[in-house]
C-alpha cells in the first residue's frame, strides 16, 4: 500500500463511521475492522498502522461478554486514541477502575483542559483552563487512572474525561470528538494524527485515482473484459468512469431502458458516456419488454419483483454477446462493506444492488467493486476528479424499480408519460430554487384519483400529483421537507398547466417511519 494507514477498531458505536470520514477528511487514510481483528496481533500487525483508535461502543467493559482486547494491543508501541467505550477499556486493561457513574453524561457537556494535558498530544492547541463545548455519551466513567497516565481533562459530571500516557502515546477521551456537536474534535483527531501518529496527509482523491487504476489493471489482466450495468446513479457512474480510465474499451457499459426512466434519462447517460467519455455503451430499448411483463400488474411488490427478473433477464442475454466477459463491476461503497464485516453482523437494514443481485453467480462473473473502500461523499469527489459533471455527481437517488413504484396503479405508457412530465417539472422547479442538492429526493407520484376542476370554462376530470421531498441521511428514516409556498404553488400551477392528464396538485407531509420514502 502507497499511504499510511489508521486502523479505527470498532466497538459498536453509531459513530464509528465517522471517525474514519473525520480522519480521511484530513487526508489520512482510515479503515474500520470489528475489534475481534486484534484478538490476533499478528493481523494487526500486517496492517502496518501509523496508529489506531478504540471506538465507542454500547457495552459496559466490567460486565460478563463485554468486547475486549489483549494486552498486546496497547504494548505493541502503536500510538492509540481511545474514544468512550475505548477510553474505559484501556484505562480497565491497563490497571484502572471503571464503575457505573453516578451522573451520567449524555448530550452537550462543557470539558475543562487540565495542566496535565495542556498543549501536548492530542490537545496540543489548547490552553490549561480552556473550555471546549464537547458531546458526550456515557453511563460508566474512569474512576481511577492507570499508573503513568496523567489526568488531562474534566468535566461537570465526568473527572476523567481525558487521560493520556504521553510516552507511551495512548490519548484517552471520554467524549466524542468525531461529531459535529463537539466543534473542536477534528482539530483533536488532527493532533493525534499529526502530532501524535506523525502522519503525512498522503491519500487524496487524486492518489486514490492512481492506485484503484493499478488494483483493477491487476485483477482484470491485459486481456479481461470488464461489463457494467449503468443506471445513471451515482455510484454507478463514478465506477465506470474509474474502470473506463484503467481498462479504457476493454469495458462495455449496458444501459437499459425500462420504460420506467425519467425523462430524458437515456439521452442523458448516453450523452455523457458514449459522446463524452467514448464509453462502449449499449443502450438497451427495453421499453416494451418491460411495460408488457407490467401490464395490470398494481401490487407494489409484484412490480419490483417484474422488473428485477427482466433486468437480470436483458443483461445476461446481452453480456452473452460479449466476448471473454469475465468480470462485472460493482458500486459497493465502503458502508456496506463495514456492515457485511461488522462484528454485530450483516444488518438487515441495507438494501444493495437490487438491480444486479443473483447476476455474478448466474453468469459466473468475478466482481470488481473499485469503490469498496469509499464513503458516498468520497465517491462524489472522486467522480469530479475523474471528470464527471458536477450535475451528475450530485443527483439525488433514484430506485431501481423507477418510475413504476411512484405510478401508482395501471403501468401503461400514457400514465408514466405524464409522471414524466410532472416529475421534470418538479426537479426543474426545486433546481431553480437552488434546493435540488440538500434534499435527499424530491419527486413526483401519479395517483390513480381521479377529481373535478374547471379549467377555463370546461369542466376536467383528471388524475391527482403527489409531490413529495424529503430530508434523509442514508434513506433509513426521513423528514418531510417544508417547501416553501412559492416554489410549491409554482410546481402546482405548472403542473396543472403544462401536464395533461393531471389537475389537482397535493403535497405529501409524512415523515419516515411511519410512512416510506416512495410510495410503493
Ligand atoms: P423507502 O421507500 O423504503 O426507500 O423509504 C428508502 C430509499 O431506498 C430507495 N429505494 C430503492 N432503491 N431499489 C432501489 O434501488 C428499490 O427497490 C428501492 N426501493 C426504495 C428510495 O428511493 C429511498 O431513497
Amino acid at each position: 500500500m502507497a499511504h499510511q494507514l489508521v486502523v479505527v477498531l470498532d466497538f459498536g458505536s453509531q459513530y464509528t463511521q465517522l471517525i474514519a470520514r473525520r480522519i480521511r477528511e484530513q487526508n489520512v487514510y482510515c479503515e474500520i475492522h470489528p475489534y475481534t481483528l486484534a484478538a490476533d496481533p499478528a493481523k494487526l500487525r500486517e496492517l502496518n498502522p501509523i496508529g489506531l483508535v478504540l471506538s465507542g461502543g454500547p457495552s459496559s467493559v466490567y460486565e460478563e461478554g463485554a468486547p475486549q482486547l489483549p494486552a498486546s494491543t496497547w504494548e505493541m508501541g502503536l500510538p492509540i486514541l481511545g474514544i468512550c467505550y475505548g477510553a474505559q477499556l484501556t484505562a480497565r486493561a491497563l490497571g484502572g477502575k471503571v464503575t457505573p457513574a453516578e451522573r451520567r453524561e449524555y448530550g452537550r457537556a462543557t470539558v475543562k483542559i487540565l495542566e496535565g494535558g495542556a498543549n501536548q498530544g492530542v490537545l496540543r492547541n489548547m490552553a490549561a483552563g480552556e473550555e471546549l463545548a464537547v458531546w458526550a455519551s456515557h453511563g460508566d466513567h474512569v474512576e481511577g487512572l492507570p499508573a503513568g497516565f496523567v489526568h488531562t481533562a474534566e468535566s461537570e459530571n465526568c473527572k476523567y474525561s481525558g487521560f493520556a500516557n504521553e510516552a507511551k502515546r495512548i490519548h484517552c477521551v471520554q467524549f466524542h470528538p468525531e461529531v459535529v456537536h463537539t466543534p473542536r474534535g477534528a482539530e483533536l483527531l488532527g493532533s493525534f494524527l499529526f502530532g501524535v501518529c506523525n502522519a503525512k496527509a498522503d491519500w487524496s482523491m487524486a492518489s486514490f485515482v492512481d492506485e484503484a487504476v493499478a488494483r483493477i489493471r491487476a485483477q482484470v489482466g491485459s486481456d479481461g473484459r470488464v461489463i457494467c450495468g449503468l443506471s445513471g446513479g451515482v455510484d454507478s457512474s463514478v465506477a465506470a468512469a474509474l474502470i473506463h480510465k484503467a481498462i479504457g474499451d476493454r469495458l462495455t457499459c449496458i444501459f437499459v431502458d425500462n420504460g420506467v426512466l425519467r425523462k430524458g434519462e437515456r439521452d442523458y447517460v448516453a450523452t455523457i458516456f458514449r459522446d463524452h467519455f467514448k464509453v462502449d455503451l449499449r443502450v438497451i430499448d427495453a421499453e416494451d419488454r418491460f411495460l408488457t411483463a407490467l401490464a395490470d400488474v398494481t401490487d407494489p411488490e409484484k412490480k419490483r419483483k417484474v422488473i428485477g427478473y427482466e433486468f437480470i433477464a436483458v443483461f445476461d442475454e446481452q453480456s452473452k454477446t460479449i466476448e471473454n466477459a469475465r468480470f462485472l463491476a460493482q458500486g459497493t461503497l465502503y458502508p456496506d462493506v463495514i456492515e457485511s464485516v461488522s462484528f454485530k453482523g450483516p444488518s438487515h437494514t441495507i438494501k444493495s444492488h437490487h438491480n444486479v443481485g443473483g447476476l455474478p453467480e448466474k453468469m459466473n462473473l468475478k466482481l470488481v467493486e473499485p469503490l469498496r473502500e469509499l464513503f458516498k461523499d468520497e465517491v462524489r469527489q472522486l467522480g469530479l476528479e475523474l471528470g464527471l459533471p458536477h450535475h451528475m455527481v450530485w443527483r439525488q437517488p433514484f430506485p431501481g424499480p423507477g418510475l413504476a413504484v411512484r405510478c401508482l396503479g395501471n403501468l401503461v405508457k400514457a400514465r408514466l408519460d405524464v409522471l414524466r412530465l410532472a416529475d421534470a417539472i418538479i426537479e426543474e422547479e426545486i433546481r431553480a430554487a437552488g434546493l435540488y442538492e440538500s434534499i435527499w429526493q424530491s419527486f413526483g407520484v401519479l395517483l390513480p384519483v381521479r377529481s373535478v376542476g374547471v379549467m377555463g370554462d370546461a369542466r376536467t376530470y383528471e388524475e391527482t400529483l403527489a409531490v413529495r421531498a424529503v430530508h434523509s441521511r442514508d434513506g433509513m428514516t426521513a423528514d418531510f421537507v417544508q417547501l416553501p409556498w412559492e416554489v410549491l404553488g409554482k410546481i402546482s400551477s405548472r403542473v396543472i398547466n403544462e401536464v395533461r392528464g393531471i389537475n389537482r396538485v397535493v403535497y405529501d407531509i409524512t415523515s419516515k417511519p411511519p410512512g416510506t420514502i416512495e410510495w410503493e
